[in-house]
């Protein structure tokens, strides 16, 4: 055997160890678990044949506890570059088998360097965590690779998009590189994320709580909103990962990519026409008006379980990305609450950062009243909502189907607030309140007087009433000042707003110079 033919084999041996991670009988484990590698985790992420591995032969440098005996080529995480149908981007994996993927100084070095990349190149990053947290052994070291990775995230939000799957622990600090990301898919019942674990709390608080009530997928889906998607598989995990991409652009230079529609533009949609109840207390299904105008029915929605009154995610009109925001009826009546505000503020933000136009389907009765709400502080989300619709310099098109008042319909995506082009459906109502609410402000006196007199102050309460909404419950209110530009037939809404959005194509508008805003956080 030459020189060079031993040197090759010796290149291939390495290889073949590297891949191995933490070894068969730690793969083994990880497989037993239900979990892949992370290194199968990567190639079921990307095309095949994409994968271009960096560092593959990079070692931890702690000397502490006997670790310099505990050596693995690459170290616990896996990290390069690839492509997704076509897209390059950036991937790092956590691999479990080593070390439980404990945060090294070297793993962060390893991490660093892609997200480097990808902010050099205007690519997203993927970041697969399953990870035991800082390494232990190294200490301060770990720490100071944990912050390094949380400069970085903070510095790439709103160029380059962020990805976090939680496809294992991800406790203590470490959920703050996942917080600062765009978008974080957890698994059920096998992720959890939580900054201090059950023994902790039961030490510091004396509350009994296992892993997953306390930072499981369920909780953090439904309760917290900490996570925007969940998902069975992990097969599911990732296939949802690269439809997400499908929909949002490479960094914030570009406009989102543009699919064939094989949906006709001008289609009418006649069942819209009969959505509205005649009843404006009742309730329907706002899923059914999303469905009915983008592209073939679909819709990519973005935190399914959380503050269900707004609902958010991606959808196309011909062919182009759209985020939707939705009021839903069906929910709390689709009030806006303090949860709604933030869903709703976080995913405005991210679209109007990656250049990606915003449609409103408002039907919102007004803001929860309540202590509840004034004490977790309704009054600083509402205003973030607002803060971030205001802010937005995206094309904004909204339409307004029924209830549109007070605060809210300022809030939902206003004409003043730069709303671009603004629509509302015959059986629109925008006004200040609703009328029962504002016949007792306006005639609490003389229904009084009424009342003491004998008289009937039902029935002139109701002919106020009657009066109120006949002035006010309807769009042309609006429209008379030219709050609101046209006043559509419901079935014309998917061409109306396809219409609307290629007009808005060449939108050009920016905020005034600063060195950022101050949203009330
Ligand atoms: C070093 C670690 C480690 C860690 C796990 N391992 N976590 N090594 N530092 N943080 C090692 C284990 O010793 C073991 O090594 C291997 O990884 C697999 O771990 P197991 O415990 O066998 O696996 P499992 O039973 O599945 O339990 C997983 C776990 C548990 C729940 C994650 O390992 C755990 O509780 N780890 C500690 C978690 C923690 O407290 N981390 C520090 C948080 S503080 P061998 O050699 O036996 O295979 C933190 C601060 C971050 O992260 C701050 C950022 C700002």
């Amino acid at each position: 055997m030459s020189k060079q033919t031993e040197r090759i084999q010796e290149l291939i041996e390495l290889r073949s160890k590297a891949r191995l991670g933490g070894g068969e009988k730690a793969i083994d484990k990880q497989h037993a678990r239900g979990k892949f590698t992370a290194r199968e985790r990567i190639q079921m992420l990307l095309d095949e044949g994409s994968f271009e591995e960096f560092d593959m032969f990079k070692l931890h440098r702690c000397h502490n506890f006997g670790m310099e005996k505990k050596q693995f080529l690459g170290d616990g995480v896996v990290v390069g570059s690839g492509t997704i149908n076509g897209r390059l981007v950036y991937v790092f994996a956590q691999d479990f088998t080593v070390n439980g993927g404990s945060l090294s100084e070297t793993m962060a070095q390893k991490i660093c360097k892609v997200m480097d990349m990808a902010m050099k190149m205007g690519a997203p990053v993927i970041g697969i965590n399953d990870s035991g947290g800082a390494r232990i052994q190294e200490g301060i070291n770990a720490l100071a690779g944990y912050a390094e990775i949380f400069q970085r995230n903070i510095l790439a939000s709103g160029v380059i998009p962020q990805i976090s799957g939680i496809f294992g622990p991800c406790a203590g600090g470490a959920v703050y590189s996942p917080a600062l990301t765009d978008f974080t898919l957890m698994m059920e019942n096998t992720s959890y994320m939580f900054l201090t674990g059950p023994a902790v709390v039961k030490t510091v608080t004396g509350e009994d709580v296992d892993q997953e009530s306390l930072g499981g997928a369920s909780v953090h889906s439904t309760k917290s909103g900490v996570t925007h998607f969940t998902a069975a598989t992990e097969e599911e995990a990732i296939a949802m990962i690269q439809q997400l991409l499908s929909y949002i652009p490479q960094n914030n230079q570009e406009t989102t990519p543009i699919v064939e529609c094989t949906d006709p533009v001008d289609r009418l949609e006649d069942s819209l026409n009969e959505i509205i109840p005649d009843n404006p207390n009742q309730a329907y299904d706002m899923y059914q008006v999303i469905g009915a105008i983008t592209d073939n029915g679909e819709f990519f929605e973005v935190q399914p379980n959380f503050a269900q009154n707004i609902i958010i995610g991606f959808a196309r009109f011909n062919g182009r990305s759209v985020g939707i925001v939705a009021n839903q009826p069906n929910k709390f009546a689709g009030v806006l609450d303090c949860n709604a505000s933030r869903k709703g503020a976080r995913f405005v933000r991210f679209c109007d950062a990656f250049n990606i136009p915003i449609v409103s389907l408002v039907d919102v009765p007004g803001f929860l009243p309540g202590t509840g709400q004034e004490y977790n502080a309704v009054i600083l989300h509402g205003a973030k909502l607002l803060y971030a619709y205001g802010e937005a310099t995206v094309p904004k098109v909204t339409i307004t189907l029924r209830k549109s008042y007070g605060g809210s319909h300022i809030v939902m995506s206003c004409k003043q607030l730069r709303g671009d082009l603004n629509y509302a459906w015959p059986s629109a109502e925008i006004a200040v309140m609703g009328g029962s609410g504002a016949v007792a402000v306006l005639y609490a006196k003389e229904a009084k007087a009424k009342k003491e007199a004998g008289e009937d102050a039902a029935a002139f309460i109701k002919e106020k009433e009657d009066e109120y909404t006949k002035l006010f419950a309807n769009p042309y209110n609006a429209a008379k000042y030219g709050y609101i530009d046209d006043v559509i037939e419901p079935r014309n809404t998917r061409f109306r707003i396809i219409r609307a959005l290629e007009q808005l194509a060449t939108k050009s508008l920016t905020n005034p110079a600063k060195k950022h805003g101050n949203i009330p956080l």
